[in-house]
């Protein structure tokens, strides 16, 4: 009996949540899939093909034309496969981890339709892993202290082999209107700079904590994507930061970039996606995500664990990673309850690292609340409604009768950072010739 519900329950996470009482609903019924044709990306591993490097003497026979402005497309036109394929095995110039059997390249089917209200979109990988990457890197009790617990394959203790590979799947959109140089040449690579994480030249905590912007002004320890024209030099290092005056004088402009992710662990099991945008830094809309931190900062302790008469079990084990009858995600108001810091924890209990939530999403980082992504058979297809005409100062507003630059990525088994299989930008139209035409409902 206890088996059944427990199956059950794993059916309804992978199937994705029920989407009916949110506003503005969606009618997926009205859109008909079969009636929009689907158009094949490659989408194939970079390494670390910074701006920077792509500017450098080591992209022979490329670097001139890139500084001056050329399309990565007019030069790589197909070869995405070859390029992926060669760096993923590792490179002597920009692939220095040992990424062992994984796949350099992968095919996205990118269908899109849109009717009044939405922009439809529907994406379909197959997945490298016999299962859905529905599982995130936990908190690990230790006899003593909750610790972190595994993570993605770049971390140099997985590297290492010290912890084990834990990460969600994603499924990420980048896009622009026109409004930021370079985006529709060079797409996400534009954004990819050295002095990131896991790049050449990481920046360390005390480094990005003595910078002005970056850690005086916004209280950042790291450094993450962000547009070459928020900083004072050509080679747009990462140091090299605009003033908060300057950065958001280009925010009033529209100058930053759309970048919206479904994440299978964190907004996946809620119908979302998250939303954000790249300009000094990469950013979550203003509001708040369906997903924030199970630590307690005071306690050092979980907030949450799951609620055994409903998930089965209170917390996991480490053969429970990942497995379709065990709970992997904790929701609020379905499997969570109050963390008991007396409920005979034993050396190796795990605990999620978050806690979703539909309900506690606000503001404009809420707005893509109806996406839903399904595994089987090997392969994820997210189906994402993001509403046109949005009038957030934060997002880019799809319109009828635009034109828009996207790039798109995966992280696929078990990776985070720089580790997604990436696009050469692409267009999207509506109502307007585009390499993706997008297709008018009724
Ligand atoms: C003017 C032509 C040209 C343009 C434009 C260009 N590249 Fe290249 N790129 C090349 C050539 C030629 C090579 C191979 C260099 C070599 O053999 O060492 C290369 C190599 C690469 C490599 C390394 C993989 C390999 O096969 O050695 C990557 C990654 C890459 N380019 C990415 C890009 C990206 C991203 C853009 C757009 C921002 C871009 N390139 C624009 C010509 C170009």
């Amino acid at each position: 009996m206890r088996r059944l519900v427990l199956a059950a329950g794993a059916a309804l996470l992978l199937a994705g949540p029920a989407l009916a009482a949110d506003p503005p609903s969606v009618d997926w019924s009205k859109v008909d899939w079969s009636k929009v044709p689907a158009k094949t990306i490659t989408l194939f591993w970079p390494g670390q093909s910074s701006y920077q490097w792509l500017r450098s003497s080591e992209h022979k026979r490329g670097d001139r034309k890139v500084a001056q402005g050329a399309a990565c497309l007019d030069c790589h036109e197909g070869e995405e496969k070859d390029i992926g394929e060669k760096l993923v095995k590792g490179d002597p110039r920009i692939e220095p981890a040992k990424l062992g059997g994984k796949p350099g390249a992968n095919d996205l089917s990118i269908q899109v339709a849109y009717d009044a209200k939405f922009a439809y979109i529907r994406a379909q990988w197959k997945t490298q892993a016999p299962r859905p990457g529905v599982a995130y890197p936990m908190y690990r009790f230790d006899g003593k202290d909750w610790k972190s617990y595994g993570g993605p394959q770049l971390d140099a203790d997985v590297q290492g082999g010290k912890k084990p590979a834990i990460y969600e799947d994603r499924f990420s959109i980048m896009l622009d209107d026109g409004k930021v140089p370079l985006f529709a040449e060079q797409g996400c690579w534009i954004t990819c700079h050295n002095g990131l994480r896991d790049m050449p030249g990481e920046a360390t905590k005390e480094q990005v904590t003595a910078n002005a912007l970056l850690g005086k002004e916004l209280k950042k320890s790291d450094v993450r994507k962000y547009i070459p024209g928020t900083r004072t030099d050509d080679a747009a290092t990462w140091s090299a930061t605009k003033s908060k005056a300057d950065i958001d004088q280009m925010m009033a402009k529209g100058e930053f970039l759309e970048l919206m992710q479904w994440r299978a662990h964190r907004s996946n099991p809620v119908g979302m996606a998250d939303d954000g945008y790249v300009l000094e830094y990469r950013n979550f809309d203003a509001g708040k995500n369906m997903f924030s931190s199970n630590m307690d900062a005071a306690t050092k302790q979980p907030k949450f664990m799951f609620d055994a008469g409903k998930a089965g079990v209170k917390s996991l084990r480490a053969e429970d990673v990942g497995k379709a009858d065990k709970p992997q995600v904790l929701v609020k108001g379905q499997n969570d309850v109050a963390f008991d810091p007396n409920a005979g924890w034993k050396e190796g209990d795990l605990l999620p690292q978050y806690l979703i939530s539909r309900a506690d999403s606000t503001g404009s980082a809420a707005d893509n609340a109806n996406v839903k992504g399904e595994w089987k058979d090997g392969t994820w297809t997210v189906q994402w409604a993001r509403p046109l005409n949005l009038a957030n100062p934060d997002d880019k507003a799809l319109k009828d009768g635009g034109v828009y630059t996207f790039g798109f990525a995966i992280h696929d088994n078990n990776i985070t950072t720089r580790g997604h299989l990436v696009a050469f930008p692409r267009t999207v139209g509506f109502g307007k010739k585009a390499d993706i035409q997008a297709v008018k409902l009724n």
